[in-house]
């Protein structure tokens, strides 16, 4: 292990441990002007770098909250651009820079972090969990017919890339976050969308839809053709709705789009039931099933506590061997969680905990994975009801 310090960036750093990210993930360093652009979405005093004495390794946050099973939100810590110099990792570089990030977390208060990972391998041993997962779908556009039943759906109106930028934040804060899992947007995510989108080499285009309430939906999507007789995809980039007439009404939109073949959503919720819209469920395939958000629950205590539970109580021994103080026994009922000395009904490890946190997993699917141990099958069975959810858990949101 070679030696090297963890501390806060500097602001005239930040650009530096930005090329250091980029590098990284293999992606090309910023032009002065692609700088100004997302300058401001570095959040100050949110930014670790390890220097040995230069610049080797960097992981910062966003400040969020996360809707927790119950309805409650919690602050969250979203930890993202996590990079480490190639000619410097595998020397404890990114575990320096998680244990910083921890104590930062646990200083302000903040209880549970959560991240996308770049590789399935990375982040299971500092204690993060797959705590939603996700599907990507593909639609036969000519094949697809809606059922009798389905909504008709509201108003639509149709903006370009200027309007969809201005307006996409209070759009989305329009949006109940309904979901287990959902976090707020922090005003610094924003000019890495916009950038996103203004890069795009296809028109960007935003469908708004508008009930007896108002706004209660929203879809951006981009569509490309190759040639001008060429098949034709539409990508869903982003599609956020409260209820059924918007989800509906928003999927007949995008059915009804002239010259498209094929309309593909990517990291959607796996419980939502677009085939369901349809006369023929097989004109909608899933074509991946994957991790969506890491869930780390740093102040297991009040993460625990935070949350709501059905039914019978349940005893569970949690081990946390990269933030010890977390270990131990916790009784888990309807009136809440508490830390206690009774004998543990299930045994399980802090990364496994998370994965059963927000309802993306069953403890009883965990158990036969090997990855909790139970005393006995009605531990499992009041675990599951204990922790299920309504509906699946789901981030929805890229940072
Ligand atoms: C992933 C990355 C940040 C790891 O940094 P690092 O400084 O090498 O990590 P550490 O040395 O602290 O590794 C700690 C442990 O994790 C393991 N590990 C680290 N990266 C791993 C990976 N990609 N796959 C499997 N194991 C990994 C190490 O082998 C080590 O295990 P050990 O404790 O048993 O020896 C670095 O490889 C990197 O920058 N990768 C490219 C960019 C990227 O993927 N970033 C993450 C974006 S979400």
């Amino acid at each position: 292990m070679s030696d090297f310090s963890v501390r806060l960036l500097r602001s005239d750093e930040e650009r530096a441990a930005t090329d250091v990210f980029r590098r990284a993930l293999h992606a090309k360093e910023m032009t002065d002007e692609e700088w100004s652009a997302i300058a401001a979405s570095m959040q100050p005093d949110r930014g670790f770098a390890a220097f040995d004495p230069e610049l080797i390794g960097t992981a910062r946050s966003f400040d969020s909250e996360m809707t927790l099973p119950g309805g409650a939100t919690t602050p969250l810590a979203a930890v993202s651009l996590v990079g480490v110099r190639a000619d410097r990792t595998r020397r404890g570089v990114l575990t320096g820079l998680m244990r910083a990030q921890f104590e930062d977390f646990a200083a302000r208060g903040v209880p549970a972090a959560m991240l996308h990972a770049s590789e399935g391998a990375i982040y299971g041993r500092f204690g993060y969990g797959v705590g939603a997962r996700a599907k990507s779908i593909e639609v036969d556009r000519h094949r697809a017919r809606f059922r009798p039943e389905v909504p008709v759906g509201g108003q639509i109106s149709v903006l370009g890339l200027e309007s969809t930028i201005e307006q996409w934040p209070s759009l989305f804060d329009a949006l109940p976050r309904t979901r287990p899992g959902m976090i707020a947007r922090s005003p610094h995510l924003w000019p890495g969308y916009e950038r996103e989108v203004r890069r795009a080499t296809t028109p960007v285009s935003t469908a708004v839809h508008r009930g007896p309430d108002g706004v209660d939906g929203y879809v951006t999507y981009t569509v490309e053709r190759a040639r001008f007789d060429a098949p034709s995809l539409l990508k869903v980039q982003s599609f956020h709705y409260s209820g059924s007439e918007a989800f509906a009404g928003l999927w007949r939109y995008l059915l009804s789009v002239d010259l498209v073949d094929r309309i593909t959503a990517e990291k959607r919720p796996l419980d939502e039931p677009v085939e369901l819209l349809f006369t023929d469920p097989r004109h909608v395939t899933v074509e991946k099933l994957q991790d969506e958000g890491w869930l780390r629950l740093v102040d297991v205590a009040t993460m625990l506590d935070a949350r709501t539970y059905r039914g019978e109580p349940v005893v569970i021994e949690v081990t946390d061997p990269f933030l010890e103080h977390n270990s131990g026994r916790y009784r888990l009922s309807a009136d809440g969680a508490a830390r206690t000395t009774d004998p543990a009904d299930l045994e399980m490890n802090v990364d496994t905990l998370s994965m059963m946190y927000l309802g993306a997993w069953r403890a009883s699917e965990l158990a036969v994975a090997g990855r909790v141990r139970a005393t006995g099958e009605t531990a499992l069975e009041r675990a599951d009801l204990l922790f299920g959810t309504r509906v699946n858990p789901w981030c929805g949101t890229f940072f």
